[in-house]
């Protein structure tokens, strides 16, 4: 079960009665520990879906009502793989945002990330189903973008709510662009994948915008320079591996 871990714990007013103030103290702070902790376990155990690629859509996949397209199997290896890449890229999605929600103690905030998270979660069970009817593989790499991705989200979100919000907005509009760029890429004929990207690309612009509504602050040029990298080095080796 979620719960509000950063707010103050204070004992019943039964319970509290006749206990010194400072055992009333401790007892607070080790109730606040065991919420942190419950937390921090229902991250986990996201975590573990995450990887073990134990999700499932609570939208149905988008274009799931249209025929499959007659590609050439050369179209179809590279949707794959750009769908691979997109899988991955959810991957990371979660693990960003679990490592964001983890880090901040700002309960809206963390109800953004994830309503957000849930959405990606969609995702990443359409992108998994969209490779598997493609006949290819998920990569080989999922476990460790994952925990690189929770790193840096919990690194993001200690540097407070603003900038936190800003580190969301731009990876959500980099991951817009990136998908425009697969659209771009895809087949004309395979409209199965591609209303699959359109329906996603729609969902990360709605997550900027929430990002944007909340107070977002916008990243430096270079932070955003290094984020594209990093991005870029994980969309090339998710694509062969
Ligand atoms: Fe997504
Ligand atoms: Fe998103």
């Amino acid at each position: 079960m979620e719960t509000g871990a950063s707010a103050p714990v204070f004992l019943p007013a039964p319970l509290s009665r006749g206990v010194p103030s400072g055992a009333r103290r401790g007892v607070s702070a080790t109730l606040a520990s065991m919420l942190n902790l419950d937390r921090a376990i229902t991250q986990f155990d996201k975590g573990l879906r995450t990887v073990l690629g134990v999700t499932q859509a609570v939208r149905p996949m988008p274009g799931s009502d249209i025929e499959e397209p007659d590609l050439s199997p050369e179209e179809r290896r590279d949707a794959a793989a750009l769908m691979r890449v997109n899988h991955c890229g959810e991957i990371c999605a979660q693990a960003l945002y679990q490592g964001q929600a983890l880090a901040s103690g700002n309960a809206d905030l963390r109800r953004a990330l994830e309503h957000a998270a849930r959405e990606e979660e969609d995702h990443l069970a359409w992108t998994e189903q969209r490779i598997a009817e493609l006949g290819g593989r998920t990569s080989l790499l999922n476990p460790l973008w994952y925990v690189g991705s929770l790193a840096i989200g919990f690194a993001a979100g200690k540097f407070g709510d603003a900038w936190n919000l800003g580190f969301l907005k731009e990876t959500e509009r980099q991951v817009e662009l990136h998908l425009q760029g697969h659209l771009d890429r895809l087949s004309e004929r395979d409209v199965r994948t591609r209303t699959v990207v359109a329906a996603m690309q729609r969902d990360e612009a709605g997550h900027a915008r929430t990002a944007e509504a909340l107070g977002a602050k916008e990243l430096p040029q270079a932070v955003k320079a290094g984020m594209a990298a990093a991005a870029k080095v994980m969309t090339t080796a998710s694509y062969w591996l």
